[in-house]
This record gives C-alpha cells, sequence and structure tokens, in this order.
C-alpha cells in the first residue's frame, strides 16, 4: 500500500499541483494531507477548493485554525519586530480573501487522523500528539521531549507537519516523520515535498519526493496581490532568514 502524506501548502497553487502531478506517476493508493492549506502563500482559496474537489481527507493546522475562526495570530513562533509584521499581515491578508465557504471547511477539519493499514496503526497530526496544532517536533527535538509526547501514543507510525523540515526519527519503539512542505519548505531546498511512506505486511519504506515547479510565478502572484516581498524570498531561498529589527515595512536587513 503506497500512501501519500502532504502538508503545509500555505496558499501555492503551482506547488500543490506540481506534486499532485508528480503523485500521478508514483502509483499512489491513497493520500492524506496534515494540514496549513492556506496563510503566507497568494492563493489560499483556490488551494482550499482543489483539496475540497479532490476530496482528499485532511487534517488541521494552526493556519487552518486560525484564518478559519479568523483569528488575530497564528500561534506561530515568530521573532519580534519585522517577522512578526510579515506573519500578521499575511495572516489578515489571508482572511480577507479567503471566503465564508472555505472558512467553514477550514473550520470542520479534524485535528488528528488515524487508521490501520496492513497491521501498521497511523496517527495523523499536524503539531505533535500532546498539542495537535502548536507545538514543532523538529530534527533536533531532545529525545526526552519527543519520548514524553509520545508517552500515550497507541500508533506505530506517528506522521506531523507544521515545521516545514523533513524528518524520520525512531522513539519508543515509533517511526515519527515529518512530511516537509509543499508551498513553503525551510530545510535549505525550495522544490516542493512531500511522503510517500510504503507499506508492505507490516514492513515500512518511505520516500521523500522534492519536486520542482514554477517558484517565479509564485512570488510573482505574491507581489501582485501585495503581500510583502519577504514571502517570495522565502520561497526563492527555500527557508528563513533572520531579519533586522527594522521598524519601518520598507527596509530590511537580511541576513541569510
Ligand atoms: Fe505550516
Amino acid at each position: 500500500m503506497r500512501i501519500v502524506f502532504f502538508s503545509d501548502i500555505h496558499g501555492n497553487l503551482e506547488a500543490l499541483e506540481a506534486v499532485l502531478k508528480d503523485i500521478e506517476s508514483q502509483n499512489i493508493e491513497r493520500i492524506y494531507c496534515l494540514g496549513d492549506l492556506v496563510g503566507y502563500g497568494p492563493q489560499p482559496q483556490e488551494v482550499v477548493q482543489r483539496i475540497r474537489d479532490l476530496k482528499i481527507p485532511t487534517i488541521m493546522g494552526n493556519y487552518d485554525d486560525a484564518i478559519g475562526y479568523e483569528k488575530k495570530s497564528c500561534g506561530c513562533a515568530y521573532n519580534p519586530g519585522r517577522e512578526t509584521e510579515v506573519g500578521d499581515e499575511s495572516l489578515n491578508w489571508s482572511i480577507t480573501n479567503t471566503s465564508a465557504a472555505a472558512k467553514e471547511f477550514l473550520r470542520s477539519l479534524p485535528h488528528t487522523l488515524e487508521f490501520e493499514e496492513e497491521g501498521v496503526k497511523f496517527l495523523l497530526v499536524h503539531g505533535s500528539p500532546v498539542d495537535h496544532l502548536l507545538e514543532y517536533i523538529r530534527p533536533d527535538t531532545s529525545s526526552e521531549r519527543l519520548q514524553k509526547v509520545l508517552e500515550r501514543v497507541k500508533a506505530d507510525v506517528v506522521v506531523n507537519g507544521h515545521t516545514h523540515l523533513p524528518m524520520v526519527r525512531w522513539a519508543m519503539g515509533k517511526l515519527v516523520f515529518n512530511d516537509g512542505s509543499v508551498g513553503r519548505p525551510k530545510d535549505g531546498n525550495p522544490k516542493a515535498c512531500y511522503l510517500i511512506i510504503d507499506v508492505v505486511q507490516q514492513s515500512i519504506s518511505y520516500e521523500f519526493r522534492r519536486v520542482e515547479y514554477d517558484v517565479k510565478s509564485t512570488v510573482e502572484k505574491i507581489t501582485e496581490v501585495g503581500l510583502p516581498a519577504e514571502l517570495g524570498l522565502v520561497l526563492v531561498l527555500g527557508k528563513g532568514y533572520e531579519m533586522g529589527q527594522s521598524k519601518s515595512k520598507n527596509t530590511i536587513d537580511f541576513k541569510i
């Protein structure tokens, strides 16, 4: 059984379309989406519609929650200063440019999904098993913390999103994957990322697929709709960057 997991599309329709096209060539039987359809990118409405049309089982990410409920914050761990300004601007823009029906869909998403395939139990959650929307399980999360969040988990395989960093770790007799990010990778590789897990008679193999897409077109759309240019820079670099603490919206000190 070949299963796709993807997440963190963040309003980047070009990246989503490229991933969906790549999936067609991979002999896939099931697809799951681990949330954050919206936020940051220029086409939140179109991304929600595409996922709905395809009827892909989807769980809620912190951005789906923030935009669905029109919250003032996504709960992200931003640095104070310009990073917070960009985050707030993008969140407010996404709230304004997402329909009531799309918001209703985002609010309807479950926090977790569980299923069993060929004797292997899966748990899908955007953040962590104990903090579904906000906790980051990163490659450098301590073993102690990882063990703590897995304490009550009955599944054999946990798949997360949220960090935008593809990852696989082993703890408490369980495999913990992060499926990376379709629309806003942060591991230094700007190509869209998704995860394939192949389960055959309780044995598991996996592959992180990296898919080229038209980054330039997405960056142009970011500018066209009036979103902050820094959002495009993250897509070009495939990672975040440190910004100076400038108060002016037009002055940015990049330290890449
Ligand atoms: Fe995200």
